[in-house]
């Protein structure tokens, strides 16, 4: 019936990733290619997760987007880039004869977005949030095809959100970038004991953003040009032995070495870039002293372009390593909401653990921590009532 084929609607999840060979520098900025390949981790959606409900109409006039309830620039050259990507797929797919009932390509689209976690955490939600834009349009329009290619014209790093588990973003080596693509090393399900914790630390927001700061180091660091032709081609191979291994020690040296390599581009590029803080520096050698005193690499550190630390550790760490960082950085207020995520056991720490790896605490440098676990990649979200435009393609008002 007409008026039921007047709007059509999908809505899709799609989760964060964390590098563990990081990207860093493009070779083309309007394609966004990178210099190097790199490799993360999926993040679980039940702890980080971005919502996307795309609508088309013959009834829109014009296309809108609408990020956590608040309307924003559809014309973004980003958001343009993904939009028209997926229209090109849709058209060519129609040109090979199929589906002739299929959505108009001519009709304008509306698009909602919200992240189940708070945008100014610092925590990249760009890649989720364009790895769930690309998701929702492709299933708008019908793709079924791999799409990491296009995600990736949203941020570099959102092409590694299309797949769950560990992934590898493979650095290409033609010019149009039809070889820039996203490839899942192992799934989710790989490593089951993997845990991560996100330390979220307080305070300022980042000083200069990932895209524009890449740049200047691709323009100044002869150290980052190094990395991306010696350093990781070497690191990814191992990093992705170590996963197939599930070798926690040799993952977890590689993870901490990376992070630490770009945060040195980064004050190789000049001007020089920080996003570590002092709580970030605290947390490196808190992880350092800790692991020195269990003999073995029991947890590891990777930073982004933020002072927020990501730690990697095995379950049966996970609970004593947490009541270290609780000791370390007291948190100010509200103790109980603390670690969040994933449920936990308790852990009381031995003298000589203490001894060996407490030193004076710094309250409420911590503001909280979120546990979870590698997870899968972009869900279809079948029920309606989770659409997060109304019948009218408007966004729904929140309770
Ligand atoms: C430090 O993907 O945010 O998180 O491609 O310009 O959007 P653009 O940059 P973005 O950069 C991420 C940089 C990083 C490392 C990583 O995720 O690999």
């Amino acid at each position: 019936m007409a008026a039921e084929r007047a709007l059509t609607m999908a809505t899709c999840t799609a989760p964060v990733n964390i590098a563990v060979i990081k990207y860093w520098g493009k070779r083309d900025t309007d394609l966004i290619l990178p210099i190097n390949s790199s490799l993360s981790v999926t993040l679980h959606q039940d702890q980080l997760k971005t919502t996307t409900t795309a609508a088309a109409s013959r009834d829109f006039t014009e296309d809108r987007l609408w990020l956590n309830g608040k309307e924003a620039d559809v014309g973004h050259p980003r958001v343009q880039a993904c939009l028209r990507e997926v229209r090109r797929l849709a058209r060519k797919r129609r040109g090979g004869g199929e589906d002739a009932a299929a959505l108009s390509l001519s009709y304008k689209i509306h698009i909602a977005s919200e992240n189940n976690f708070p945008t100014a955490a610092g925590l990249a939600s760009s890649a989720a949030g364009y790895a769930c834009l690309v998701s929702a349009l492709a299933r708008l329009y019908g793709l079924e095809e791999e799409l990491s290619e296009v995600a990736r014209r949203g941020s570099g790093s959102a092409c590694r959100s299309m797949f769950g588990g560990f992934v590898q973003w493979q650095r290409g080596e033609r010019p149009d970038g039809t070889d820039s693509l996203a490839l899942q090393v192992a799934p989710e399900t790989h490593w089951p004991e993997l845990r991560v914790l996100v330390l979220v630390v307080s305070g300022e927001k980042k000083p200069v953003g990932s895209t524009a700061g890449m740049q200047t180091s691709v323009e100044t660091s002869p150290l980052l040009k190094h990395r991306a032709e010696v350093v990781v081609p070497e690191r990814l191979a191992q990093m992705m032995q170590h996963i197939r291994d599930r070798d926690f020690e040799g993952f977890g040296q590689l993870a901490m070495r990376d992070s630490n390599q770009f945060h040195a581009t980064c004050l190789d590029t000049f001007p020089p870039i920080f996003y570590l803080t002092d709580v970030s520096r605290h947390i490196i050698a808190l992880a350092h002293r800790y692991n020195a005193h269990h003999g073995h690499t029991k947890v590891a550190y990777t930073f982004d372009a933020g002072p927020n630390a990501v730690i990697f550790a095995l379950a049966d760490t996970v609970a004593e390593f947490v009541e270290v960082v609780r000791r370390s950085f007291p948190p100010a207020t509200n103790g109980d909401q603390f670690v969040r995520g994933l449920p936990l056991g308790s852990a009381v720490l031995p003298p000589e653990l203490e001894a060996a790896v407490l030193t004076e605490p710094v309250p409420g440098a911590v503001q909280y921590i979120l546990h979870t676990k590698p997870g899968p990649g972009p869900q279809l979200v079948d029920d309606p009532s989770q659409h997060l435009l109304g019948p009218d393609g408007l966004p729904r008002s929140r309770a």
